[in-house]
């Protein structure tokens, strides 16, 4: 069997398979979509999830060498939003319909267990039927414990490569590939709903480590995949690198889908970022979750991790009702509910 057959027969890849798959994506990808495709509408029909995202803190402790947000980056605008900020914040969103918040933020030691504790002990009491999803970066066990007892319910931690010398490349000292690995396990064992993933064309990044990247999602099974392409940030290691590809972004996430057909798939801002089309044409291929902007706007551009963020309507939580009306002009509908992931387990 060649790659492509193994995949179709959702047989385990080998690192040659992955390898090949890559390597053969302009032979491949139409073949490769048509298939994710019928997966993801199998699975999902034609919904798309949205999820509101509140970006709680532009304050970061880590330096990774791509993000906007490094702490050595002295240009960055830091806030950090009060907890009243975020509880009305939340209260826009669910009044607009949103049933998933995502408190995403840099690594900021000012959101301590006990402050998270509270807020999202808060947010469940008051939207007991919302699900919280939290996107803090590295946490110790104890802390996560903490976080999943007070009531959050998923986490997103992208891996960002599986190969450790890349890894090393990506992010300095004391930042190891295994310290990441085993955060990701400790969210599944604590039973949160777990999101792994990458950039695409990250500095360094190669066929072997983006294969090693498909064995990883597909041996750790997360219930969600966040890939974006990379897009260069200014003030950074990094800010002159070339942004990633766009078509080879929307190809893994149809490889993905494949590998993980259940998978919970956000199409990302920064592929709407590179190229206005690819955010309708991975919903119509693979991914099935959207996250508008629900941050104050006063914040949003604060919030920086790449040069150009796109910021339009349609990103943002007031647009919800144009959002609406663009997917279903492609045939999507937009869907409200939770949006949690389906099945006890990942094929
Ligand atoms: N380009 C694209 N994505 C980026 N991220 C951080 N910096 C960049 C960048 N320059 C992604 C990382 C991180 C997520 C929050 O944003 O994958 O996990
Ligand atoms: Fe901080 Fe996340 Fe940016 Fe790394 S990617 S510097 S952890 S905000």
């Amino acid at each position: 069997m060649n790659a492509l057959e193994t995949l179709l027969a959702a047989q385990p890849l080998t690192l040659g398979a992955a390898m090949e798959l890559i390597i053969r994506q302009a032979e491949w990808q139409d073949e490769i979509i048509a298939h994710a495709t019928a997966l993801r509408q199998r699975h999902y029909g034609n919904k798309v999830y949205i999820r509101g995202l509140i970006e709680i803190s532009s304050y970061c402790r880590k330096d990774c060498r791509y993000c906007g947000l490094r702490r050595s980056n002295d240009r960055a605008s830091r806030y950090r939003l009060s907890r009243s900020d975020i509880y009305q914040q939340a209260k826009q969103g669910y009044e607009l319909g949103i049933r998933t918040f995502v408190l995403q933020g840099g690594e900021d030691s000012y959101f301590s267990d006990e402050r998270l504790e509270d807020i999202i002990s808060t947010l469940k009491a008051t939207y007991p039927e919302a699900a919280i999803t939290l996107s803090l970066g590295e946490r110790s066990a104890v802390s996560l414990k903490r976080l999943r007892l007070a009531g959050a319910d998923r986490y997103l931690l992208r891996h960002e490569t599986a190969d450790e010398s890349h890894y090393e490349t990506l992010h300095p000292k004391p930042m190891t590939l295994r310290t990441r690995l085993d955060c990701l396990q400790t969210l599944k064992a604590l039973g949160y709903q777990t999101g792994a993933g990458m950039m695409v064309g990250s500095p360094g990044q190669s066929v072997t480590t983006l294969a090693k990247d498909l064995l990883l999602l597909q041996s750790l099974s997360p219930e969600m995949v966040g890939i974006g392409p990379y897009i260069h940030a200014e003030d950074t290691p990094f800010g002159d690198a070339p942004d990633g590809d766009v078509d080879l972004t929307l190809y893994l996430l149809s490889l993905v889908r494949i590998l993980l057909p259940r998978a919970l798939i956000p199409a990302t801002t920064a592929l709407s970022t590179l190229d206005e089309t690819a955010r309708i044409r991975s919903l119509l291929s693979s991914a099935n979750v959207l996250m508008p902007n629900l941050t104050p706007p006063m914040h949003r551009a604060d919030y920086a991790i790449y040069a150009d963020k796109k910021a339009t309507n349609l990103e943002s939580i007031e647009g919800l009702a144009d959002l609406k009306d663009q997917l279903a002009r492609h045939g999507l509908q937009l869907d409200m509910s939770r949006g949690d992931f389906k099945g006890s387990s990942n094929v």
